[in-house]
Order: structure tokens, then C-alpha cells, then sequence
């Protein structure tokens, strides 16, 4: 979805809730199968969950940046500032993705993957309340 749909605060707004809900599902998946010292099965979400993220939330941010970003800030300059922050919010994602990615490739399947996917719900549940809050409250 991208243009004037992702405008709408409602709209938007349950793109956000359905990616981050699945997210928290999958966080809590991986999280049982380290507890239960279930490896294979770890290794087999990690790939799931990482997919989830780039499929999701990264796309969504790819479009964003492609699209609404660009036709805010063509609308409103004053919006430029804003804009910037919220595409480190992304980067940031981006990265802790990465991040997870390397682990994943060496197998090391521990805390650390569930440090970056609570950092990733809580820097996500924080982007998602700005774009809101911030950048399509003037909007509607
Ligand atoms: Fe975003
Ligand atoms: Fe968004």
C-alpha cells in the first residue's frame, strides 16, 4: 500500500498493528523454543521472524520513504526534519535486521536474537506513535 492510502491514519495505522502483532507472536515462539533449548526449531523461526521484518515492516518503510515522505515534505517543508528522523528510525531497523541476520548465518542462536527483537517491537511501537502523532496529525 502506498500513496494517498497510507495518508489515512486508520488505514495506516492498521498496517502498523498487524505487522507488529505478528512480530510480538514470533518473538514469544522464538523466545519458547530457546527456553526449551529447542535448536533446530530456534534456527527455523529465526528464518521465519527475519522474513517477517523485511517482508513487513522494512517494505512498508521502503515505500514510505519512495512515496508518502516525498509528498509530504513536497506538500509541507516544515515536514523535512521530521521526515529525517523518522528515516533513522528505519536505518535503525534496517540494521538491527542485519544484525540478526549475521547471527543467524553463524548459528549462534541466543539472548542476543531476543535483545534485537524487543529493540526492533520497542523502536517500531515508538516510529509507528510519531508517524501518527507527528506526521499525519496535520494531515487529515
Ligand atoms: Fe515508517
Ligand atoms: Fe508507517
Amino acid at each position: 500500500m502506498s500513496g494517498p492510502s497510507l495518508k489515512k491514519q486508520d488505514a495506516h495505522s492498521s498496517i502498523h498493528e498487524a505487522a507488529l502483532n505478528e512480530a510480538k507472536e514470533l518473538r514469544s515462539l522464538f523466545y519458547k523454543c530457546l527456553k526449551d533449548g529447542e535448536k533446530e526449531k530456534a534456527l527455523q523461526v529465526a528464518e521465519i521472524v527475519i522474513e517477517h521484518w523485511e517482508s513487513r515492516t522494512l517494505k512498508h518503510a521502503e515505500s514510505e520513504e519512495e512515496g508518502l515522505y516525498k509528498e509530504l515534505v513536497e506538500e509541507n517543508a516544515d515536514l523535512n526534519h521530521l521526515v529525517i528522523k523518522l528515516t533513522r528510525d528505519h536505518d535503525l531497523m534496517r540494521r538491527m535486521v542485519e544484525q540478526m541476520k549475521e547471527l543467524l548465518i553463524k548459528n549462534e542462536m541466543d539472548e542476543r536474537m531476543i535483545a534485537l527483537l524487543d529493540s526492533l517491537i520497542i523502536v517500531d511501537s515508538i516510529h509507528n506513535e510519531d508517524e501518527m502523532n507527528k506526521l499525519l496529525a496535520s494531515n487529515e
